[in-house]
């Protein structure tokens, strides 16, 4: 038996640009996905046959994870994780159990597991940047670029795109996260931005401008300018609103937390799902999250990515 946990993430700048190649940066946060697994003579998730739509994942997992195809495996997941809000929910839960597979052949390697856990990913998706993977396997801050930079960690290509991932330290800044409650799937949202995309000129300058940002955000952030990086984050909320990936209750969030944050935007894909504020009053910002209509979490930065737990 092998148990392995993978925390769940904030994106506070670039995401849907990122699946274009453009850079993102991320931050694990402290809610996490345990993934026990054990050979066994058939697969089952949660002690029960799997389902291809509610494990899709799992079973996506499996197979990348799993050297010996012929092998079956038995896992038991639970989570911390909220689904359907933007927290990286299924990055954490293919990253943990890429991880238990990887821990039962004796072989944890946090750049393998991720690289396996995009695969995993990408392939139950239909589609994905290794934005959510890459921070949950590693934890801490980490940016996505273009060119390799200080922090180097590792290089993941799929098709053109080329993302180099790197290690970035988190300052000391309060997390709160609003969930809207409105869940909407990931596939769907990269699935409408990615015909925006495709189509549209404008689109494709709506996606550079997001990955100029967040390396300006990234900079902001290392000299822990927090002022300056609050109003990148608004550019960045405003961008993708236009891009297709808002809500009417994720803008009622963000308002709402504007006077108590440096600043706020919609984190993850957007469509419902979740807003994060960076602010030194996180229980003032989640009292006006809870006051119109979203539910808070107060979070702080996990530096532990993928790890092995206690079986
Ligand atoms: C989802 O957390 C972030 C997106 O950019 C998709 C991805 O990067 O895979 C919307």
């Amino acid at each position: 038996m092998a148990k392995v946990s993978a925390p769940g993430k904030v994106i506070l700048f670039g995401e849907h640009a990122v699946v274009y190649g453009e850079p993102a940066l991320a931050v694990a946060v402290n809610l996490r996905t345990t993934c026990a697994a054990m050979p066994s003579r058939r697969v089952l998730v949660n002690d029960a046959e799997p389902n291809r739509m509610r494990d899709a994942y799992i079973l996506s997992s499996i197979v990348s994870g799993w050297a010996y195809l012929d092998r079956k495996v038995s896992v038991w997941v639970s989570s911390s994780v909220p689904t359907s809000s933007g927290l990286g929910s299924s990055a954490a839960l293919c990253v943990a159990c890429v991880g238990a597979l990887r821990a039962l052949e004796g072989d944890i390697d946090t750049e393998d597991i991720a690289k396996r856990a995009f695969d995993a990913e990408y392939r139950a998706q239909g589609g994905a940047s290794p934005t959510d993977t890459s921070t949950s396997a590693h934890g801490s801050g980490v940016l996505l670029a273009k060119e390799m930079t200080d922090g180097y960690l590792w290089t993941v290509t799929k098709g053109e795109n080329v993302w180099h991932v790197h290690h970035r330290a988190v300052p000391k800044v309060g997390i709160v996260v609003g969930d809207t409650g409105v869940r909407a799937s990931t596939a769907m949202m990269v699935g409408k931005v990615r015909r925006f995309v495709e189509r549209n000129a404008f689109a494709r300058d709506l996606v550079k401008e997001i990955g100029e940002i967040t390396m300006e955000g990234a900079r902001a952030l290392e000299k822990n300018d927090l002022e300056l990086t609050g109003r990148l984050m608004e550019r960045n909320h405003r961008l993708l609103l236009t891009l297709g990936a808002g809500h009417p209750m994720l803008d009622k969030l963000v308002r709402a937390v504007k006077p108590h944050s440096y600043g706020a935007k919609l984190t993850g894909k957007g469509g419902g799902g979740s807003i994060v504020a960076l602010t030194d009053r996180p229980e003032k910002a989640a009292a006006a999250i809870e006051a119109s209509g979203g539910k808070a979490y107060v979070l702080s930065p996990a530096d532990r990515g993928v790890g092995v737990d206690e079986a």
